[in-house]
């Protein structure tokens, strides 16, 4: 065993559409001794975040259900795959979400977010519509400053353009980076 666990967070709205596809064909050229796990965020709903927190000690107390399937899930991996299709300009809804619930979770007695979240690597994979590169910028830019604000490694984005279910299978190009993305060793 190699010891790398990725978490793959698929965040589009819909089942069966290209940034799942384009992470599933880049997942696929991982060695096989590397644990992968898949967890769909529309499965997992989270309630809207609130920021607590400046209403003292234990504003934000240890999560149940969904909120601590996803906490274990990421602090279990040794990468974190956002797999979220480009929604104005920037990650989904979902995705932002679970970013939202990192500032509680730096908060949650005893789970020492931030130093377990050091030194993990993140990844992105996305799908778009834009023929303009300037304007995904916002996308890779949340997710790497994110990243580096709990000093995770960031590792790039995979990047395709795609509108219909399925339209990214057809893009050689886009599949043959997809097999490129995730170095076999570090
Ligand atoms: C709510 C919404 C917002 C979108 N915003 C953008 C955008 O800002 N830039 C872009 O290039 N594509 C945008 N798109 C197009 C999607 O990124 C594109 O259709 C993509 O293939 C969807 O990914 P999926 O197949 O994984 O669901 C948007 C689509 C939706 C539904």
């Amino acid at each position: 065993m190699t010891g790398r666990s990725f978490l793959f967070l698929l965040a589009s709205t819909r089942h069966g559409g290209n940034t799942e596809a384009l992470a599933r064909h880049a997942a696929s050229r991982l060695p096989s001794d590397v644990e992968q796990r898949w967890l769909r965020l529309d499965e997992l709903p989270l309630p809207l975040f609130r920021d607590v927190r400046h209403e003292g000690e234990g504003a934000y107390p240890v999560p149940t259900g969904a909120e601590r399937l996803l906490l274990d899930g990421t602090l279990d991996a040794t990468d974190l795959v956002i797999a979220s299709p480009v929604y104005w300009y920037s990650v989904s809804a979902a995705a932002k979400l679970y970013l939202d619930y990192w500032a509680g979770w730096l908060r949650v007695p005893g789970v020492n977010f931030k130093a377990r979240m050091r030194g993990k690597s993140m990844w992105a994979v996305g799908a778009h519509t834009s023929a303009d590169a300037a304007s995904i910028e916002p996308f890779r830019g949340t997710l790497r400053l994110s990243a580096e604000y709990l000093g995770m490694r960031w590792r790039g984005a995979l990047l395709a353009y795609a509108n219909r279910p399925g339209q990214v299978l057809a893009d050689e190009d886009a599949l043959r980076r997809a097999a490129e993305f995730f170095p076999p060793n570090r």
